[in-house]
């Protein structure tokens, strides 16, 4: 089964956990894509009302094309449940997300959600996280110290660049900051470190927000429960 396949297993097994009347955060990036179209084919054929809080401009756009109903997530007062994609999951479900530029909205939709799934392929399970850069948003005001402080921290700082060589901006207009550092032993620690670092806006560490994992593989999807 090639991985888009085992992306699509994935994204049509979560859709079986939305139901009627809910309100559901829309994560981003092309698993995600593959929910927005299942869930899209079930608004149509089944009259499901859903109320979607999109976390990217991308998703928001994807959705209304399904016809399925999208509500920033200011203008809600609950969310029943986010399904999302993520980088990388280790063995603890902890994740690495914001590969795809969105993990600001994304985890903002995440903490605000009582329940949250993750929806990968098989690719994406390590043992620990790491060996997929670790994203930060950055302010741009002063990203060039942040980057210094970074670098002598020994984190292997890389900015995240267009195809012209310029900064790959965020939905606030923020840069991403990549961490190549190939193995993170204890995210936990990693996490306070990065919370305390002035000018990160946010990081891509999801840690302890998701006890629902479905793993696409070449026999269909697994569902992990924490
Ligand atoms: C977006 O910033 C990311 O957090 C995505 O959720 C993540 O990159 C997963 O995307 P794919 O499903 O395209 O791999």
């Amino acid at each position: 089964m090639d991985k888009e396949l085992m992306k699509q297993v994935a994204g049509q097994e979560a859709v079986k956990y939305i139901k009627d009347g809910m309100t559901v955060g829309l994560g981003t990036g092309s698993t995600v894509k593959y929910l927005l179209d299942a869930l899209g084919k079930r608004v149509a054929k089944e009259g499901l009302r859903i109320i979607g809080v999109p976390t990217s401009n991308r998703s928001a756009k994807r959705a209304r094309d399904l016809g399925i109903d999208v509500k920033s997530i200011d203008d809600v007062d609950h969310i029943d449940l986010t399904v999302d994609g993520a980088d990388q999951i280790d063995e603890n479900f902890q994740g690495i997300k914001g590969g795809g530029v969105a993990h600001l909205r994304e985890k903002i939709v995440a903490i605000n959600s009582k329940k949250n799934i993750w929806i990968v392929d098989k690719t994406k399970i390590a043992k620990n996280l790491g060996s997929f850069p670790l994203p930060l948003e950055v302010t741009p005001y002063g990203s060039t110290h942040l980057f210094k402080r970074l670098d002598d921290m020994g984190y292997q700082p890389q900015f995240r660049t267009n195809a012209k060589g310029g900064h790959v901006l965020t939905h606030a207009d923020n840069y991403i900051i990549d961490l190549k550092m190939h193995s993170i032993e204890h995210p936990h620690e990693l996490e306070q470190i990065l919370n305390n670092l002035t000018g990160i806006v946010e990081h891509g560490l999801f840690l302890d927000m998701v006890n629902t994992v479905i793993v696409g593989d070449e026999n269909g999807s697994k569902t992990y429960q924490a």
